[in-house]
C-alpha cells in the first residue's frame, strides 16, 4: 500500500524537484498539493505546481491555492534566489489543468478528517502557514496526522536569510511554532542536511544525460538556482533543499538524526525565525521533533536521478 501524502509547497526550483520525485515514486500516493506563499506569492506558486504536474504528465493531481501571506505581518519573498517566476531556468508552457475551487486549508482539514487517524503524512516544503491555519481552525486535526515531514530550520549551519533563521521558518515563525507544538510526530529536514546535498557539476550532468525534455527542464532549473548559492558559499553547486523531504519517505536509511526539543523564536529582532534545537538535551523540554543532521548525499542523487528517469520523456 502506498503512503498517502499531501504536499504543501511554494515552487521554487527545489520544490519542483521534490514534486517530481514524489510523482515518480509508486511508494507514495499524492492526495493533493496545496500552494503556499513563500518563494513567490501564491498566485505564482499555485501556477508553478500545475506546470510541474503537467511536465510529469500528471494532470490528474488536484492542486489547491492556500493562504496569501503569513499569520502575522507581510510576506517576504525570494525572487532574488528563484527569479521573478519562482521557477526561472526552464521555459514551461502555461498550465491548462485547473486549480481546484476549494481553499488549500479546507482541503487539508477535510482530507485529514476523512481519513483514518495516522494514515496521511503532510510534507511541507515552504512556510507552514496553510498547515498552521488548519491546525488552529480544527483542534482535532493534529491527532489525525501520521507525521509532518518538513524542510526548514538549521542549527549547526545557522540561517540562510539572517544569521539565525532559515527562509521557510523566517517567513512565518508563528506558523512554525504552531506546527512544532501541535503534538503530531514531526521530522525536520534543516539546512544542516540540505547543505550537504550539493548540485555538483557531475551530479547535474548525470541528470542531463537522461536526455529527455524533462531532464533539460530540471537541469535548467538547477543551473539557475545554484548560481546564487555557489557565489554565496563558494561551493561546486548549491544545496538542494526540498527533495530531501520526499527522499526521506522513500529511503529513510539515507538519513540520520535524533529526537529532540525544537522551539521557534518568534519575537526577537536579531533571531526571529530561529529553530532552537536542544540537540544536546540540556533542557527538560519535550522532545517534539526528529531533527535530521546527516545524509548520504550520493545515495540521495542516485535515487533522484533514477526516479526522474521513470517520468514520461515528453509531457
Ligand atoms: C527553503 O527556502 C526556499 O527558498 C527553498 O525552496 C526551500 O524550501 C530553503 O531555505
Ligand atoms: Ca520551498
Amino acid at each position: 500500500m502506498p503512503q498517502k501524502i499531501i504536499i504543501d509547497t511554494d515552487p521554487g526550483q527545489d520544490d519542483a524537484l521534490a514534486i517530481l520525485l514524489a510523482l515518480a515514486s509508486p511508494e507514495l500516493e499524492v492526495l493533493g498539493i496545496t500552494a503556499a506563499a513563500g518563494n513567490v506569492p501564491v498566485a505564482l506558486t499555485s501556477k508553478n505546481i500545475r506546470k510541474v504536474c503537467e511536465l510529469a504528465g500528471r494532470r490528474d493531481i488536484r492542486v489547491f491555492a492556500g493562504c496569501e501571506g503569513p499569520m502575522q505581518g507581510s510576506l517576504f519573498t525570494a525572487e532574488y534566489v528563484h527569479g521573478a517566476t519562482g521557477m526561472d531556468g526552464a521555459d514551461l508552457p502555461e498550465p491548462t489543468m485547473p486549480l481546484q475551487a476549494q481553499h488549500g486549508v479546507d482541503f487539508l482539514i477535510e482530507t485529514l478528517m476523512a481519513h483514518e487517524p495516522g494514515t496521511v503524512t503532510i510534507c511541507t516544503l515552504g512556510p507552514m502557514t496553510n498547515l498552521a491555519t488548519a491546525l488552529s481552525r480544527e483542534p482535532a486535526l493534529a491527532a489525525r496526522i501520521k507525521s509532518v515531514v518538513l524542510m526548514g530550520g538549521g542549527l549547526f549551519e545557522g540561517g540562510n536569510v539572517t544569521p539565525a533563521a532559515e527562509f521557510n521558518i523566517f517567513v512565518d515563525p508563528e506558523a512554525a511554532r504552531i506546527v512544532l507544538s501541535c503534538g503530531a510526530p514531526i521530522v525536520m529536514m534543516p539546512l544542516d542536511v540540505t547543505h550537504q546535498v550539493l548540485t555538483t557539476a557531475k551530479r547535474v550532468a548525470a541528470i542531463k544525460a537522461l536526455g529527455t525534455p524533462l531532464a533539460d527542464a530540471v537541469t535548467g532549473w538547477l543551473e539557475f538556482f545554484e548560481r546564487f548559492d555557489e557565489a554565496k558559499y563558494g561551493t561546486d553547486g548549491g544545496p538542494l533543499h526540498d527533495p530531501n523531504v520526499i527522499a526521506y519517505l522513500l529511503k529513510p536509511e539515507l538519513y540520520s538524526g535524533r529526537l529532540c526539543n525544537v522551539e521557534i523564536e518568534t519575537t526577537s529582532e536579531l533571531t526571529k525565525g530561529m529553530t532552537v534545537a536542544d540537540w544536546w538535551g540540556v533542557t527538560q523540554r519535550p522532545k517534539n521533533a526528529f531533527f535530521v543532521r546527516d545524509v548520504d548525499a550520493d545515495g540521495f542523487y542516485t535515487l533522484l536521478t533514477e526516479r526522474l528517469a521513470r517520468l514520461p520523456a515528453k509531457p
